[in-house]
């Protein structure tokens, strides 16, 4: 038997009217960012996320699904959103639209090679947002402010805004440089990827999943302590915007990111509830990315963004014990008696729903009995029985399924009494 692949998930129709419900609110949420949907393709050329999102990460260099297309040209299924919204800014010269700053989002699957876990997917649905073209600590503080007002509005409460800044490139040089007098003397005792990054980004040996829990790594110098006079600068006015949201954080100089395009604000949303017993807490990560643009050959625009999956987001949710208040109705169903009825039937649907009527029936020559159970499953509001009799007398009675009440109703006039 041929089975789906690990780490990934069909997702059933009973989960399904979640998922639909959850990218239904987060469209609607966007409305009141004013930002707009930009839909990317699933693949992207290799080069993109090596350049824009680090050769010496563990996404690039461990977990992207990377082929050859019969042109020979390298293909990789997107590991992540920023570099592909960056590389469509760049290529359809958004920097001259009339709207400044450029404010999108995208929703749709991502893929990584890691090791399944409890919320962690090979497939996943990341929704995300990238604002560009504006360098000021307000967007900054607004972009974390909707983070939290989406998981809110999702009736999520155990959640930790944890923020850091990693600086602009100069603090960054520093900072480097430091890490790499701390390591040396202890490279020996790291996995093979950390040695070769000693020299390469050493920030990376941070974030590495292998050795992030050494203790050389928890004591290891802090970013805060290198950032120059405008990163500081920068940093405290994004904070003094967020109490003036009154969005609550806690600040956590570790907090580096696993994606090389940062600096200055980077943040993550974790779960925060002392019962949860899984690994996996992070919510949603994001940051600023200043030189990004830059680097992918665009304009000196600057942007900052978020992504979050909605497999974490429901994971959240039911940790919370929150149900989503889904409203699935469905109208009629028509119970049928004989042949003759049957044959009606299948046109009198066709009717019911070109008018906008939530309607089926029994395709299992079921008896009344478990007709009428079928019914009850799908929850239908109304059922009708049409027999003989009900079609020479062009009536039936329409049973209200909340109410136990009948009432006779032409069988031609049916789509007028919805339509009440
Ligand atoms: P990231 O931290 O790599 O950032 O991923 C963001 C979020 O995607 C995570 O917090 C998590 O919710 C979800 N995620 C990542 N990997 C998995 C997985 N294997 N299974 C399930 N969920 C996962 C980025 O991707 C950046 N592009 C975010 C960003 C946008 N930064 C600026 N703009």
């Amino acid at each position: 038997m041929i089975r789906i692949p690990r780490g990934t998930q069909d997702i059933l129709p009973e989960d399904s009217s979640k998922w639909r419900y959850i990218e239904n609110k987060l469209n609607e949420l966007m409305k009141l960012y004013n930002y707009k949907e930009i839909r990317t393709p699933i693949f992207e050329s290799t080069d993109l996320f090596a350049r824009g999102v680090g050769d010496s990460t563990d996404v690039v260099q461990k977990e992207m699904y990377t082929f050859k297309d019969k042109g020979d040209r390298s293909l990789t299924l997107r590991p992540e959103g920023t570099a592909a919204v960056v590389r469509s800014y760049i290529e359809n010269k958004m920097q001259g639209y009339p709207n400044q700053p450029i404010k999108l989002y995208y929703n749709g699957p991502m893929f990584r090679y890691e090791r399944k876990q409890k919320g962690r997917f090979r497939q996943f649905n990341q929704f995300g947002i990238e604002a560009i073209g504006a360098e000021n600590p307000s967007i900054d503080a607004e972009v974390l402010a909707m983070v939290m007002h989406i998981y809110e509005s999702f009736g999520l409460k155990h959640l930790k805004l944890v923020i850091n800044s990693i600086g602009d490139a100069n603090s960054r040089k520093e900072y480097n440089e430091a890490l790499v007098k701390h390591f040396e003397p202890v490279i020996d005792t790291f996995c093979e990827d950390c040695q070769s990054r000693l020299h390469t980004n050493p920030m990376r040996i941070l974030d590495c999943k292998i050795d992030r829990d050494k203790e050389a790594v928890k004591n290891a110098p802090r970013i805060t302590d290198y950032l120059n006079e405008s990163s500081k600068a920068y940093y405290e006015e994004v904070k003094s915007y967020l109490t003036d949201l009154g969005v609550d954080y806690v600040e956590d100089p570790n907090l580096v990111r696993g994606l090389d395009y940062y600096t200055h604000t980077a943040f993550e949303v974790m779960m925060d509830n002392p019962n949860y017993d899984g690994a996996i807490t992070t919510l949603c990560g994001g940051g600023r990315y200043n030189g990004l643009l830059e680097l992918l050959d665009g304009p000196s625009q600057t942007g900052i963004g978020f992504a979050l999956s909605i497999e974490r987001l429901l994971l959240a949710l039911e940790e919370e014990g929150i149900e989503l208040d889904i409203e699935e109705d469905f109208d009629l169903f028509i119970v049928t008696m004989g042949d003759e009825a049957e044959r009606y039937s299948v046109k009198l649907l066709n009717h019911l729903r070109k008018n906008g009527v939530k309607a089926d029936k029994d395709y299992l020559k079921r008896k009344i009995k478990g007709q009428m159970k079928q019914a009850d499953r799908l929850n239908a509001k109304y059922t009708i029985v049409i027999g003989d009799q009900e079609l020479e007398n062009n009536e039936i009675d329409i049973k209200n399924m909340a109410t136990g009440e009948s009432e006779k109703v032409k069988l031609d006039e049916l789509v007028q009494y919805f339509k009440k």
